[in-house]
């Protein structure tokens, strides 16, 4: 780390407790984001850490859908996130309005929603899943139950396989979960006989067909620790290698590459919205003391039984 992150960092640290604030960061923000945090955590940790921490400032490092969870659920704190700009390919793929007349057209339908979602489409949803949780409370639906399920299509897909449910699957994706290279796997396979897959749940079906272990980014570290394995191939977004490796210093992890589209976007598995989140920002933002998350009272009180039915059935 090079004099001025660890300068930084520092700053950070001390106006942090100066000012009362809690910072949360995600697996998949920039390693030395993640230096700075009090919690670091996948999106239902970040969440059900949020409502226990004894804070005036709660600071958000990972994507907006992450900031507006956090302020519906703790509406009385003061939410921060370093960039607003920082979104989601997933939650942008469904947008309220549509949700709402799908919904028209199949009213006697349920909605389980991943947390990937804006406040809104959360308003519009019976209840919030993670990808730690997703089967534990499909699981616990009526066997009957009709339900849409959005809006990753390939988290819906290994939730009815493993289910043996048939929810109706919203056509959505995650832009770098959806970006693996099948071919590159086979071959990292070929190279490295033997060694695990480790994949999250919003990849492709053939990614999580040749995979061992599927699961959230929390699932899939405390794999890393808890396995005897030496070595791991990894199919997420690459932020997660920084705390697998701080946790198994002695381990390999070799992630899996994306497809190289030609003219089209980087060729790296990383979320650009994640890397948005940045030392300068975040130093910003505590002192400033924005940008604040704020979200609509009416669509908050809404949203806000979707996300505690989640909290109380995970
Ligand atoms: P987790 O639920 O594993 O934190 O995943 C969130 C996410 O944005 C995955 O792309
Ligand atoms: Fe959204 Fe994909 Fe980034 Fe996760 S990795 S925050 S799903 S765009």
């Amino acid at each position: 780390m090079d004099l001025k992150n660890k300068e930084y960092i520092d700053k950070i640290k001390s106006l942090a407790k100066e000012k009362k604030a809690v910072i949360f960061a995600h697996y998949y923000t920039r390693p030395e984001i993640q230096e700075c945090a009090d919690f670091i955590g996948d999106s239902l940790a970040l969440a059900q850490q949020a409502t226990r921490v004894d804070a005036d400032i709660l600071v958000m490092c990972g994507v907006h859908f992450m900031g507006e969870t956090m302020k519906i659920l703790c509406p009385e704190k003061k939410v921060l996130i370093p960039d607003m700009n920082a979104g989601c390919s997933l939650a942008d793929s469904c947008k309220a309005e549509d949700l709402a007349a799908f919904k028209a057209q199949h009213p006697d339908h349920m909605v389980v929603s991943y947390v990937n979602t804006s406040a809104e489409v959360k308003a519009l949803t019976d209840v919030v899943v993670t990808s730690s949780n997703a089967k534990k409370i499909v699981d616990q639906l009526p066997q009957d139950a009709k339900i849409i399920f959005g809006p990753d299509h390939n988290l819906g897909s290994y939730i009815n396989s493993v289910t043996g449910r048939n929810m109706l699957l919203w056509n959505g994706a995650c832009h770098v979960h959806s970006r693996f290279s099948l071919e590159a796997l086979l071959q990292l396979k070929k190279e490295n006989p033997g060694v695990e897959v480790l994949a999250h749940p919003e990849c492709k079906a053939p990614i999580l067909a040749q995979s061992d272990v599927i699961g959230s980014t929390q699932a899939l570290l405390q794999h890393t620790i808890q396995s005897f394995a030496k070595r791991f191939i990894i199919a997420t977004e690459s932020g997660i290698l920084h705390e697998m490796q701080k946790a198994c210093p002695d381990k390999e992890f070799i992630p899996v590459p994306p497809e190289v589209t030609e003219g089209v976007g980087c060729s790296c598995n990383e979320c650009e919205y994640m890397r948005m989140n940045t030392l300068e920002k975040l130093y910003a933002c505590l002192r400033d003391e924005q940008p604040e998350m704020v979200v609509d009272k009416e669509v908050a009180e809404k949203a806000v039984s979707s996300i505690q039915r989640m909290l109380q059935m995970s």
